[in-house]
């Protein structure tokens, strides 16, 4: 399988990116967040308080998540139920972010990840995807834009949403989150050191496709010859 992986801070566009790039070169969006996400949903509906580590643990044992696609766009399926419309609120994101630090968590993610990419072309877009998921990986992306520039853009989603905000706080969200996850004990966030780093703070949506995409034509090149 040829797999693209593509790592990197909260707001960075990566997933706006993936997408677009999965389409262009045609491969299937895999987005690992959102997977995360789903089980933070599920101990959120339980009441779970994220620093109770050994009811999360419980939680998630036998939670079943898997994806599917509709009309190409990827759909989180959680014990059956599409929690799609439930995941992308800033609660389910800082639960996520809490969720995201504990090994039993990461453990059963990474295994479903890995066997997705095993039966399919995947661009994958996460933390860790580099650095453990896809350790082989033949692509591996690192996406970055300062914090000023994540803030921006996500106040702009957020107004276009009509919804009140704040762009200091948002920054300074941002930060916290990036700090969560860049420090913790397993698979923290960071550079594989095979990846190619982009910083997109001064690039255009279009530009950072397509630099991935001639990055992935250039490898598969590569590989054959
Ligand atoms: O990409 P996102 O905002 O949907 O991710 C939500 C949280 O999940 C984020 O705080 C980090 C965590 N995450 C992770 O730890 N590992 C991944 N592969 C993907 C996301």
């Amino acid at each position: 399988m040829f797999n693209v992986a593509i790592d990197g801070p909260a707001g960075a566009g990566k997933s706006t990116i993936a997408k677009m790039v999965a389409k262009k070169m045609n491969l299937i969006y895999v987005d690992t967040g959102s997977m995360y996400r789903a089980m933070a949903l599920s101990c959120i509906r339980k009441g779970i308080n994220p620093q109770e580590h050994v009811k999360v643990a419980e939680e998630i044992k036998d939670l079943i998540i898997s994806l599917e696609y509709e009309n190409g766009m990827q759909q989180v399926i959680l014990n059956g139920e599409n929690v799609n419309s439930y995941i992308r609120t800033e609660e389910v994101g800082n639960m996520t972010s809490a969720i995201a630090t504990y090994k039993e968590v990461r453990d059963k993610l990474v295994a479903i990840q890995r066997q997705i990419a095993e039966e399919k072309d995947v661009i994958m877009d996460g933390r860790d995807i580099g650095t453990c998921v896809l350790k082989d990986a033949p692509v591996k992306i690192y996406l970055t834009a300062d914090a000023r520039t994540r803030a921006q853009r996500r106040y702009k989603e957020l107004v276009q949403k009509g919804e009140q905000c704040d762009i200091d706080i948002i920054e300074k969200d941002i930060k916290d989150r990036d700090y969560r996850d860049m420090h913790r004990e397993i698979s923290p966030l960071k550079k594989a050191e095979d990846a190619v780093v982009i910083d997109s703070s001064n690039m255009t949506i279009e530009e950072v496709v397509d630099n991935i995409s001639d990055i992935i034509e250039k490898k598969k090149e590569k590989m054959k010859g």
